[in-house]
């Protein structure tokens, strides 16, 4: 295992003025954010259908509330692995946080813990796992701690992360299943994004490259790695923690999850960055829930950036969301502070509409909440 390097608190900055939701926290990342490092966080793939369809959804459904209800003791805690939550946030994974502040996913992991919500940290962060860990284990109240995993074809490099995860003190293993391939990125290409120097996936230095035959044919060699059933089975056989499966949209898949007992599924489609024109998630949440009939917990993550739309994940039948692009231009507009506002004002915006349409807890959030 490799020694935690301490991590450092981020020096707190202010908040600019004028941020009042999601979209204004977007709107100041992109003034602060070189286009590279736009492209690639806020881009999808090919037309962007999907990424777009995430957003649409969420707002074309409509709130139906109940009025006179008995709001008093009311609170939005959930029960999930286990564990008793604050509230249904969490941080989803994303790349290389250093590209939109020099603290990266540390200061993401302080804002997260600070506010009671989880953190799924990415394969492919910019930081150590362990200095993530140990930054977001300060914090008393705190969500869960969950560690993102791609397949690599190096079963034996697989195998010591995930040991190191168990030391460093993660909680579950998210295992992407949606990305065998990257998506077309076609913002990135014309914007030539490359990763500015100094930022790199740190956790999968000393990854061997992939072998295959120059003379194979393109798709052969994209391919000749991806994972199959077969493989998430064996990585439940090495390792003591919850496995959680991210980027399933199919019910079949999602009852197949259930058999293999997997800990929970999310709901995903990548953010739109993987294979554009699928539908999008709140469109397929109700024929996942219905799949997997309460044998085991969806998250559910794609286009949320109000509390409204928490609302509607749960009364979908989600247990969680996860949130994702709003927190990297948090990070970009004020570093820790900058999350942590994000996040804050979700719960906020996520506690008024609770009051409004007359649901005291989240469970009371059921499918006649929406408007059909
Ligand atoms: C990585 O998962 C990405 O979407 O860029």
């Amino acid at each position: 295992m490799k020694a935690a390097s301490p991590a450092p608190v981020p020096a707190l900055e202010t908040l600019p003025s004028g941020l009042v939701n999601l979209a204004d926290h977007e709107a100041l990342a992109r003034t602060r954010l070189d286009d590279g490092a736009w492209a690639y966080f806020s881009g999808g793939a090919g037309d962007e259908i999907t990424m777009r369809a995430n957003r649409d959804a969420w707002d074309t459904l409509q709130l139906l509330p109940r009025v006179l209800q008995p709001l008093a003791g009311g609170h939005t805690r959930i029960e999930l692995l286990g564990r008793t939550l604050h509230h249904p946030l969490l941080v989803a994974p994303m790349a290389h946080q250093r590209m939109a502040h020099p603290d990266g996913e540390v200061a993401t992991a302080h804002a997260a813990a600070s506010q009671g919500a989880g953190l799924v940290l990415s394969t492919q962060a910019s930081v150590p796992i362990e200095t993530v860990a140990q930054a977001f284990g300060a914090y008393a109240e705190r969500g869960p701690l969950w560690l993102q995993l791609y397949l690599q074809h190096d079963r034996g490099f697989t195998r010591e992360l995930v040991g190191r995860a168990e030391q460093a003190g993660y909680e579950a293993l998210v295992l992407t299943v949606d990305a065998p391939v990257n998506g077309v990125r076609d913002r990135e290409r014309r914007a030539g994004f490359k990763l500015p120097p100094g930022v790199s996936a740190v956790n999968l230095s000393g990854l061997a490259p992939r072998a295959t035959s120059p003379d194979a044919h393109f798709f052969e060699r994209l391919s000749a790695h991806s994972a199959t059933w077969d493989d998430v089975q064996w990585l439940q056989s090495i390792t003591r923690l919850p496995v959680i499966l991210k980027g399933v949209m199919h019910p079949q898949d999602a009852r197949q999850a259930a058999a293999l007992q997997l800990a929970a599924l999310i709901v995903s489609n990548h953010g739109g960055r993987t294979l554009d024109t699928t539908p999008a998630t709140a469109a397929v949440l109700p024929r996942m829930a219905q799949a997997v009939a309460g044998d085991l917990p969806l998250l559910v993550d794609g286009g949320i950036r109000r509390g409204t739309d928490v609302l509607k994940a749960v009364a979908l039948g989600a247990s969680a969301v996860l949130i994702g692009r709003p927190c990297l231009y948090g990070l970009a507009n004020a570093g820790a502070l900058g999350v942590a506002h994000v996040l804050r004002l979700l719960r906020d915006e996520l506690e008024i509409a609770m009051a409004l349409t007359g649901c005291a807890t989240l469970d009371q959030a059921r499918p006649d909440l929406l408007f059909s």
